[in-house]
């Protein structure tokens, strides 16, 4: 037989779609970048009601880019009608941050969103949605997320490292004059914030001599432990300073490789970075949503155990961790 019974449509929720990312994002999903190119998808795009105009605009935009795969658009600013029957919910509503924030001054306005879309979610996502938080602050939006919403799988409920994840990939690649594809498994531990630990230790590049380690090619431990961390920790508030508004398209495809490695799987041999639940892995403390390297198979993720973790590293791993569970305080001092 040559054909294939055709896919039913997945359901995908973009929140904060009439925003930069949003914008991004819809057509990379509607393109087939997120979910495959024989997935077809329908789409449904929140925002609040003062967006409603521009979200409508958005809309149209997507009827006249005439996308194959695109099967329906529901857009609209009821949350329960947005979340409903919905298999994968990308979050990106909420405030973003200006030049000379930290993502947590944020915090206050973000964390009460995420309380009331928990609810919406929970009661009215299909069964076993996935969930990615990209809104900031992400790792504490994702937690709150999932303490609201209690009967979706925690295994269900992540937040975006991926980008840093890439950037970190971008930045090797730069350094050594190789493609980025070659580059493989850098590792972000902890939060999306300036605490992150990009980590090389692990990370190797594919030569036509087989695999060798980063940290041999580079040959420059400065670099490595001073200026490449802090310019991956930095890259958001450089993009800031540079384009006056926060990263959009990275942003947007970072989220569709996180969503399309989780639904596909990882390439054999190779590990990404996500943002999940900690079960106390690597001596990290349990209940926060912090960034592991992971592997994903048959659409669930499983974190990358078993890795040597040097005095350096370790320092690193615990000062993010400690940012996050300060976070987590903080955050419930919020919703009181
Ligand atoms: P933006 O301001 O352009 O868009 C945000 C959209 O969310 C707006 O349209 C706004 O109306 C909408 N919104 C606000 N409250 C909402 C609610 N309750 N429900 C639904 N929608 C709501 O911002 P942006 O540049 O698209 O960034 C979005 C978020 O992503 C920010 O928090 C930003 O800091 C974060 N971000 C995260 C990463 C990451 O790697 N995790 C990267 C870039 C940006
Ligand atoms: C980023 O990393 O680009 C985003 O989190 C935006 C920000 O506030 O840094």
């Amino acid at each position: 037989q040559h054909f294939e019974m055709a896919k039913e449509p997945a359901r995908v929720l973009v929140t904060g779609a009439a925003g930069q990312i949003g914008y991004a994002l819809v057509p990379m999903i509607a393109r087939g970048i997120m979910l495959g190119p024989d997935q077809p998808v329908i789409l449904h795009m929140l925002d609040i009601p003062p967006a409603a105009e521009a979200l409508n605009g958005v809309k149209m935009e997507l009827i006249d880019a005439a996308f194959p795969l695109l099967k329906g658009i529901v857009a609209t600013t009821d949350p329960v009608e947005a979340c409903s029957g919905v298999n994968i919910a990308v979050m990106v509503g909420g405030f973003p941050r200006k030049e000379g924030m930290e993502r947590k001054d944020v915090m206050s306005k973000n964390v009460s969103i995420y309380k009331s879309q928990a609810s919406a979610l929970e009661q009215h996502a299909a069964p076993n949605c996935k969930v990615l938080v990209v809104a900031n602050p992400a790792n504490t939006n994702a937690l709150i997320l999932k303490e609201f919403a209690p009967s979706i799988p925690e295994k269900n409920i992540t937040c975006l490292t991926r980008l840093d994840h890439n950037r970190a990939l971008g930045q090797i690649s730069e350094r050594l004059q190789v493609p980025v594809s070659d580059v493989k498994n850098v590792i972000i531990w902890g939060n999306h914030s300036s605490s992150q630990y990009p980590d090389v230790y692990h990370a190797s590049v594919v030569t036509g001599a087989g695999e060798k380690a980063v940290r041999q090619l580079v040959a420059d431990d400065a670099w490595l432990d001073g200026e490449f961390i802090t310019t991956v920790q930095q890259r958001g508030a450089a993009i800031i300073k540079a384009r006056k508004l926060s990263s959009a398209l990275s942003a947007a495809s970072s989220a569709c490789d996180h969503i399309r490695d989780w639904v596909l799987g990882t390439p054999k041999g190779t590990w990404v970075s996500m943002g999940v639940y900690s079960d106390g892995s690597y001596d990290v403390p349990p209940g926060i949503i912090y960034s592991y390297p992971v592997t994903c198979e048959n659409g669930s993720w499983s974190i990358v155990q078993g890795l040597p973790i040097n005095e350096f590293s370790r320092k690193k791993l615990d000062a993010t961790a400690n940012e996050l569970v300060e976070e987590k305080a903080l955050a419930y001092s919020c919703l009181i």
